[in-house]
């Protein structure tokens, strides 16, 4: 059995960060199923928001600018505290980053260089071209191997294990060798992204199949605002890949199949730089009536930006529209569709990642703290995974000191028993003949979420859709895994997140069947209205041995009473 004082499952931005953090009070150690460089967070592009005030246009920003209008384009669902907390503390990460060397983009007098992006009353997007991610996550994992930090490789966590009502420790599947290894901890936190690969067009890489949340929902943590995902406006059409915002930023247009700039209709004040929400059901809209092309994608045109500007930066967005699209940018529009892109729910915890269950926490986008509320600005997720992936680190960090000091050599016992567990699940999924493929199930599961519950929904759509996941889940049952060897059976691995996605998209489905309204990325045609009345709540769903129950919390409002959302 391995021991670290803090484990941290996750090698992205939140990860990394709490990891740098958490090692100022003990031994800690990170488990990734990828190399960390390869983590999701290398794909953000567009940039951190903090209100530096470096933009001509951004002197008079601050950071209570900044939480207003993260709080108004979440719908009046975030937690007003967590998002205060959030960009008070936003630009000592980003000069912390700038420290540690992250190479930003750079105004005439050299400092950080910020561009608008949507929903933000000021341009104060903090970007390095367009790989801001990239760059990010590489400086942390430069700051990783300084401080040898510990990284196990290519594991693909199978359970939390829990003694005495506290997180203690994982059962991990080491994926290069099949073995089943145990990991024992004071504390644990969780940081393992998003469940894009719920939704057959999504932006996510694969990696993203939400394994993490379902792991700490079947171990206790309930999940919170699940009903909520993220569809990013421009993704590119036939794979799509990310097209950041940066590119709207920087002044790019939409256009339908008339040459229209058709956000005039439906965001007339901020136009393509509106909150994802609204641009993404504005394109929906196009679409469906008729005014996209091939009934199916609109055009991001950055033709009048230059050669010179695009090549500065949106380098990256030129290769992929080149390399993936057979377009170059500078002389035609790029096709798009909005895409699902991120998850606003996920495991419910505090301002310092502490979720219920003792010993579990939770940064990044696999936690909803929440800041994000029903809808997320772009620039405000690398933003959390710095500023919470840091009080994460602290508090699992001083609780694991801390539960250490008072249980000196107590070696957790559950172990053993979860490792057999573990086992002997692997050993039969490997050994059943069942009828089912796990693929064809997973990319059904997919297809089914993009077409009933998207961007707008209704509860016929929804209905069907939860009665169709219950017959997956069913189905999954008789799963049979063709390759049976024991060294990078990748065939295991997914089929292993397919279970967690099936009871994602359960939590996902019920959530937005219950919340007769519409609000941020929660659209309800039969419910198209806000209704603070009954739904100025979050959403908790519970996981028991009968099965899905949801339950309610409230949300904190310090400063902002909910007001009429306009753009
Ligand atoms: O469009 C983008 O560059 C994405 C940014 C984000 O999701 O924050």
């Amino acid at each position: 059995m391995f021991y670290h004082s803090v484990l941290v499952i996750g090698g992205g931005l939140a990860g990394l960060r709490a990891t740098l953090e958490a090692r100022r009070f003990g031994d800690v150690a990170v488990l990734s199923l990828v190399p960390p460089f390869r983590s999701h967070s290398g794909a953000a592009q567009g940039g951190i928001n903090a209100a530096l005030g470096n933009h001509p246009e951004g002197k008079d920003d601050s950071w209570e600018r900044h939480a207003f209008d993260t709080v108004k384009g979440s719908d009046y669902l975030a937690d007003q505290d967590a998002v205060e907390i959030m960009c008070r503390e936003a630009p000592e990460r980003v000069f912390e980053m700038e420290h540690w060397g992250t190479p930003f983009s750079r105004t005439a007098e050299g400092k950080i260089a910020q561009r608008p992006f949507g929903g933000g009353g000021f341009p104060r997007t903090c970007y390095a071209a367009d790989e801001t991610g990239h760059v990010l996550l590489h400086t942390l994992y430069e700051q990783a191997i300084k401080a040898r930090l510990t990284v196990y490789e290519e594991r693909q966590v199978l359970s939390l294990v829990i003694e005495d009502g506290a997180c203690r420790g994982v059962i991990a599947l080491n994926i290069v060798t099949g073995e089943v290894e145990a990991f024992a901890a004071e504390s644990v936190i969780m940081a393992t992204g998003g469940y894009g690969r719920l939704y057959s067009r999504t932006t996510n890489s694969l990696i993203n199949s939400g394994l993490g949340m379902a792991l700490a929902y079947w171990a206790g943590a309930p999940l919170k605002d699940m009903e909520f995902v993220q569809f990013h406006p421009t993704t590119l059409y036939g794979t799509n890949i990310l097209i950041t915002e940066g590119a709207r930023g920087e002044g790019a247009y939409l256009l339908n199949n008339r040459g229209e700039r058709f956000m005039k209709d439906y965001a007339p004040e901020a136009m393509e730089l509106a909150p994802r929400d609204i641009v993404a059901r504005a394109m929906e809209t196009e679409i469906e009536q008729g005014r996209g092309l091939y009934d199916a994608y609109l055009l991001l045109d950055m033709r009048h930006l230059g050669k010179e500007r695009i090549l500065e930066r949106l380098p990256t967005i030129r290769d992929i529209a080149i390399n993936f699209a057979g377009v170059d940018p500078v002389s035609e529009p790029i096709p798009i569709q909005p895409g699902q892109h991120y998850s606003m729910g996920g495991i419910d915890c505090d301002a310092r990642g502490q979720t219920p269950l003792p010993g579990l926490y939770a940064a990044g986008e696999c936690a909803c703290v929440s800041v994000h509320g029903a809808n997320r600005l772009g620039g405000n997720s690398l933003l959390e995974t710095l500023a919470f992936g840091q009080r994460a680190g602290e508090a699992a960090g001083r609780y694991a000191q801390d539960r250490g000091k008072r249980n000196p050599g107590d070696t957790p016992l559950a172990h053993g028993v979860a490792l057999k567990a573990a086992e002997e699940k692997l050993d039969g999924l490997i050994k059943w003949e069942g009828r089912e493929n796990p693929h064809g199930l997973r990319q059904e599961l997919t297809e089914l979420m993009m077409d009933k519950v998207g961007i707008f929904r209704n509860k016929e759509d929804l209905s069907q859709a939860l009665a169709q996941v219950g017959a997956l889940k069913v189905r999954f049952q008789q799963t049979s895994i063709r390759y049976k060897g024991k060294t990078y059976n990748l065939d295991l691995a997914r089929t292993l997140e397919l279970e967690g996605m099936l009871d994602l998209a359960e939590a996902i489905v019920a959530g937005a069947l219950k919340r007769e309204e519409s609000r941020g990325s929660h659209f309800r045609r039969d419910f198209p209205q806000r209704d603070d009345a009954r739904f100025l709540h979050h959403t908790l769903a519970r996981y028991t041995p009968q099965g899905l129950a949801l339950g309610e919390k409230d949300v904190t409002i310090t400063r902002w009473p909910p007001e009429a959302r306009r753009y």
